[in-house]
C-alpha cells in the first residue's frame, strides 16, 4: 500500500469484528510510529495498549456507566470550542447529520443516537484500544505533536490491512479507564483509539472535505502580492 492509498482508505472506523489483532503486528506498528516528529524531540505521547481481558473489563466498567446514566467525569480539556464559528459549525453539523443518516438515525431520535454514540465505550466492538497521554504541563505544540504520532499510527495501522477509529469521546470516562490503567497523577488522557479489522456490514457514509482553496492558500508566482510590496 503506497502513502496515499494509507491516506485516503483511513476513515474513523465504527464497526469492527472480533478478530483479534496479533502483538506483534501492533509492536511493529508502535514501533515506527515512535519515528513521528516532535519539536525538539520531547516525544510527548504516553500510550496504553489494551487487549484481551483488560479491555473487555474497561468496557464492562464503561458500559456499567452508560447504563447508569452515569455524568461524565468533569473535562481536562474542551474538545471544541463553546460557540463553533462558520465554517466549523456547519462542517459538525454536516457530520452529524451523515453519521446519523448513515445509521437510519432521525435528527430528533435522541435516545438512537445515545445508543449509537455509547458504542464509542465499547470501542466499536474493536478488540485492540490504545490510550494516549500527555503530561499536563505540556503545551500547545506538543499536543500537536500527539496529532502527528497518531495519524502516523492510523496509517500504520492501515499498511496492515487495519482500521482504527480515533475517540476524545474516552475523555469522559477518563476516571474509567485510569482505574483499568493506573497512569501516573501527572498525565492527561487526550483520546483512545479502537483499532481493528473492519466489520464491513456496518452502514457508513464517507466523510468529505473542503475543496483546497477552502483551507490552503499559495503564494507563489514573480511578483510579491500588494500588500506585502
Ligand atoms: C482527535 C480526534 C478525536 C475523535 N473522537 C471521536 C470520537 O470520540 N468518536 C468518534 O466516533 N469519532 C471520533 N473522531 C473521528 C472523527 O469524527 C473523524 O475523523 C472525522 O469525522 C473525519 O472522518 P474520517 O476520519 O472518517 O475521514 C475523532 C477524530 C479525531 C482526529
Amino acid at each position: 500500500m503506497d502513502i496515499y492509498q494509507a491516506v485516503t482508505s483511513r476513515r474513523a472506523v465504527r464497526g469492527f469484528t472480533d478478530r483479534p489483532v496479533p502483538r506483534e503486528v501492533l509492536e511493529r506498528v508502535l514501533s515506527a510510529a515512535a519515528w513521528a516528529p516532535s519539536g525538539s524531540n520531547l516525544q510527548p505521547w504516553h500510550i496504553y495498549v489494551l487487549t484481551g481481558e483488560p479491555l473487555a473489563e474497561l468496557k464492562r466498567r464503561a458500559g456499567k456507566r452508560v447504563a447508569a446514566g452515569d455524568p461524565w467525569d468533569e473535562r481536562e480539556y474542551e474538545m471544541y470550542p463553546s460557540a463553533l464559528k462558520s465554517p466549523y459549525h456547519e462542517r459538525r453539523s454536516a457530520f452529524g447529520r451523515e453519521r446519523y443518516s448513515a445509521l437510519g438515525v432521525a435528527r430528533e431520535d435522541w435516545e438512537a443516537r445515545q445508543r449509537a454514540a455509547a458504542d464509542n465505550w465499547q470501542c466499536f466492538g474493536a478488540p485492540a484500544a490504545l490510550f494516549c497521554y500527555i503530561d499536563r504541563d505540556m503545551g500547545r505544540p506538543q499536543w500537536a505533536d500527539l496529532g502527528m504520532y497518531l495519524q502516523t499510527v492510523m496509517l500504520l495501522l492501515r499498511a496492515e490491512g487495519l482500521h482504527s477509529c480515533p475517540q476524545m469521546a474516552w475523555s469522559v470516562y477518563r476516571k474509567t479507564v485510569a482505574e483499568v490503567l493506573s497512569p501516573p497523577d501527572g498525565l492527561i488522557l487526550f483520546c483512545g483509539m479502537s483499532i481493528g479489522f473492519e466489520d464491513a456490514t456496518v452502514r457508513y457514509i464517507r466523510t468529505g472535505r473542503a475543496p483546497l482553496d477552502e483551507t490552503v492558500t499559495f503564494v507563489e508566482g514573480s511578483a510579491l502580492p500588494s500588500h506585502v510590496a
